[in-house]
């Protein structure tokens, strides 16, 4: 076998939601016992989601990620001790040290791989994935488990409509491998740091006590139209940088945040919506974990298949966002 292959492919996908899923109705219902006035129609017509999932007391981030790092392996027929890299997207780690990485490792019975974290909020699944890919490139590992995994009910604030019926919990992973024949074809990562106030959770832990406030806001507006802006910039990037046109992608597998943010970049990439994979209406906004969630509901149910060429694409808090271009 070629010591320094030159690829990484994805050969298996794993997804797991928490079992507690909540419909607009129902989430309605308990806003309104609280004074907090929304809609299932507001909801619908502004985001596309119509249900989410939340954990339930004492589950993590690493719980959620565990049980997707098993099915990705399951679908790869790879053990988890022949695993020799796991990196975990989150923004809702389960302590403030370890990282997740490191207790999903403990729980998955192995020891000894490297295991860390990436921390670029919505768009931590494309950075963790270009930072694995770049590590089997150059032979610092031949298998990685990259995983995103969330529990933003634990810091959303249930009095603001706003943002509050945006997000749910949920974690995805790829297992990749080392090859010699091309999956992941290109990668093309960003961020802006102006922008770290439109969103954030602006608190942090100090002399045992939280500071600040622990719960996310957000600018939706801003948000919205800075990413409406750099998806497309990214996709074209990406794209130039594979040599690959619109016309060849088979999948655009964007973050799963509002299905108008989806479909205005679908419209600027003049590909038809069909090619998009939506499950924001299912999941709500899961973060780190929509794009291996939306990947692996995908592959499971046959759309994507061996040799497809899918765009995965990030984008959120940081402000960061980008996208990897691959061949399934
Ligand atoms: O994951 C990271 C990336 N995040 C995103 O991409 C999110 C990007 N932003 C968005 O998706 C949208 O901006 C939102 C879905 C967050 C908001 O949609 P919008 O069309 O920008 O609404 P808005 O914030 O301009 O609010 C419009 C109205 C306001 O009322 P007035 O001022 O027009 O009377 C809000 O108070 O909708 C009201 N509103 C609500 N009404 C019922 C805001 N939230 C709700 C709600 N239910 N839950």
């Amino acid at each position: 076998m070629n010591p320094n292959p030159r690829h990484t492919r994805i050969v298996g996908t794993g997804s797991y939601l928490p079992a507690r899923r909540l419909s607009n109705a129902d989430l309605v219902r308990q806003l309104a016992a609280q004074g907090v006035e929304t809609s299932d129609e507001w909801i619908v017509e502004r985001t596309g989601i119509r249900a989410r999932h939340f954990v339930d007391d004492g589950v993590n981030a690493s719980d959620l990620a565990v049980h997707a790092a098993r099915h990705a392996l399951e679908a790869a027929g790879c053990r988890a001790e022949d695993v020799d890299l796991i990196i975990v997207a989150t923004s809702t780690p389960d302590m403030v040290f370890p990282s997740t990485a490191a207790i999903v490792q403990r729980k998955l019975g192995v020891h000894g791989c490297p295991a860390f974290d990436v921390q670029a909020v919505c768009s931590g699944f494309v950075y963790a994935l270009t930072v694995a890919d770049a590590m089997i490139r150059t032979g610092s590992a031949r298998s990685a488990l990259v995983i995103g995994a969330e529990v933003f009910s634990r810091i959303l604030d249930f009095n603001d409509r706003g943002t509050c019926v945006l997000f749910g919990d949920g974690a995805g992973a790829v297992l990749l491998r080392a090859s010699d024949t091309p999956g992941i074809l290109a990668t093309d990562l960003h961020a802006d740091g102006r922008h770290v106030d439109i969103l954030c959770v602006p608190g942090t832990v100090s002399g045992g006590k939280v500071l600040g406030d622990p719960l996310l806001k957000m600018d939706g507006q801003a948000v919205f139209k800075l990413a409406v802006g750099v998806l497309e910039s990214t996709a074209r990037a990406v794209l130039e940088k594979a040599g690959r046109s619109t016309e060849q992608m088979d999948w655009l597998i964007p973050h799963q945040a509002n299905i108008r943010i989806m479909q205005a970049t679908a419209r600027k990439l003049k590909l038809p919506l069909d090619k998009v994979i939506v499950t924001v209406d299912a999941h709500g906004n899961t973060s780190a974990a929509s794009i291996p969630l939306a990947l692996d509901v995908a592959v499971r149910d046959g759309r994507i298949r061996p040799g497809h060429c899918v765009m995965l694409q990030g984008v959120g808090g940081g402000f960061t966002w980008g996208s990897v271009l691959l061949d399934f």
